[in-house]
């Protein structure tokens, strides 16, 4: 059944973060974590955090090519990180369990953006407390933009034409509180859901072609987005970048951290429904199971409202990005991960113990096999990566992109094909872990450290 929503609020928009360029010429933000009141409902007030408010967190935006800073300030009254996470950069700046914030702290990675044009986001990552963290709303978009992607007739116009849709699920009191929901085994799944912080969202739009960056932002619950009268969605980009070209695709499948941005088209006066009807088959799973796990609930999201009058748009090209053919030729290490039970390869996360040695400028294959009958996920730090087979098959177009985490089904066999470059760092690891936010907590993540050759 389809969560019934009245859509009567309009859907907030995160503000862009504002910047600041210093004498060397670096991109400088500024961050700051704190508690607050966030109204889901008029006049009930909600105990929540945000980056520079009171939920959620502005969109920070930086060009490939230039160096950023974020001052990042905790003002909560305990540590927290704050994790970049599709980022590609030096370990120390990636902001895992190893770069704690302290209360009242602030702490000021750099780096240069150096990857295409793409939807990531931030997000803390202290060691055991992800999820809550997470939950509690601190989240916010980090959108990244190259000239390639500034060539194509896509809608830029930030709140307008391109629009943030950060999917979480949540809990709610009878008067509008939100609550945590019952905890279950692939986390806490809420049986409602707030989109940028909105509960019951619509979107006015003025324009025929609109796109949607859609972030899962959730801590446990997979989404298969659709629209409510059957047209298809329009998969642009996924996790990393641009697609090679579009997709049509009756649902866009989503577990918590993946990106979509997908495009539709509106008709003047037309009102049209994003929703999420996730079915076993999707999700690659028993029906009994989904379904007592609160898997294949069905939720609508936003309501899309085309106003009478709108801009028209330009023709889209077929051909969105060169995507290279996946390069298994050149594979260096081929390791296996294989998840079950809150555990990988049948350990937990360790912080003093690093799993993986990785050899700075190399290729590796990994084997990402979920034997169990339940769903996880893997997300893998500093790199954009690509799906070399799923079950050795090619993987669907839809999957055939750039990625940084992947919905792992059950009893499913995924080869991935990572590169790494540029940083080294023998003293400081990266993660790699399932995304049921409430697993990793329970310790289903890795370290892996990049070095120079011999080190
Ligand atoms: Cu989205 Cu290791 O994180
Ligand atoms: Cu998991």
């Amino acid at each position: 059944t389809v969560g019934e929503v009245d859509f009567d609020t309009p859907l907030a928009i995160p503000p862009l973060a504002e910047s600041t360029i210093d004498a060397d010429g670096t991109r400088v933000f500024t961050l700051d974590a704190q508690a607050g009141t966030t109204e889901f409902a008029r006049g009930v007030a909600s105990e929540t955090w945000g980056f520079d408010g009171a939920y959620l967190g502005p969109t920070l935006v930086a060009a490939r090519g230039e160096r950023v800073r974020v001052d990042v300030r905790n003002s909560l009254d305990v540590p927290t990180t704050v994790h970049w996470h599709g980022m590609h950069l030096p370990a120390e700046m990636d902001g895992g369990p190893h770069q704690m914030i302290e209360p009242d702290a602030t702490w000021s990675p750099e780096w240069e953006v150096d990857q295409q044009a793409a939807t990531l986001w931030y997000h803390p990552h202290p060691h055991g407390e992800t999820e809550s963290h997470v939950a509690r709303g601190l989240a916010g978009l980090f959108l990244v933009q190259d000239e390639q992607e500034a060539a194509l007739p896509l809608p830029r116009e930030y709140g307008v034409d391109d629009v943030p849709v950060i999917v979480q699920d949540s809990g709610f009191s009878a008067d509008g509180r939100r609550e945590d929901p019952q905890q279950g085994f692939a986390g806490r799944l809420g049986d409602e859901l707030i989109v940028n912080g909105t509960r019951g969202p619509f979107l006015e739009v003025h324009d025929e072609l609109v796109r949607l960056r859609l972030l899962n932002a959730s801590t446990a619950r997979a989404y298969a987005f659709g629209w409510s009268d059957g047209r298809p969605i329009e998969l642009i980009a996924t996790d990393g970048g641009l697609l090679e070209a579009s997709v049509e695709l009756d649902r866009v499948m989503l577990s918590p951290g993946e990106r979509a941005e997908v495009l539709v088209r509106v008709a003047p006066g037309e009102r049209v429904t994003l929703q999420s009807v996730m079915t076993p088959e999707l999700a690659g799973m028993n029906p009994s199971i989904a379904a007592s796990n609160g898997i294949t609930d069905a939720f609508d999201v936003l309501e899309v409202r085309a106003a009478d009058r709108l801009d028209p748009a330009p023709e889209v090209p077929e051909q969105l990005a060169d995507v290279p053919p996946v390069d298994t030729d050149d594979i260096a290490t081929t390791r296996t991960f294989t998840l079950d039970g809150f555990q990988i390869n049948g350990d937990q996360m360790a912080m003093d113990r690093v799993d993986e040695t990785v050899t700075v400028d190399t290729t590796e294959r990994w084997i990402v096999e979920n034997t169990s009958q339940m769903p996880h996920s893997f997300h893998v730090h500093d790199v954009q990566f690509r799906i070399a087979s799923i079950d050795g098959s090619p993987p669907p177009p839809e999957l055939a992109g750039w990625k940084d985490t992947i919905f792992a089904r059950p009893e499913t066999r995924y080869e991935l094909v990572l590169r790494f470059e540029d940083y080294a760092d023998p003293d400081t690891p990266y993660m790699y872990h399932c995304h049921l936010l409430w697993h990793e907590d329970q310790g289903m993540m890795g370290q892996f450290a990049v070095v120079e050759p011999g080190q």
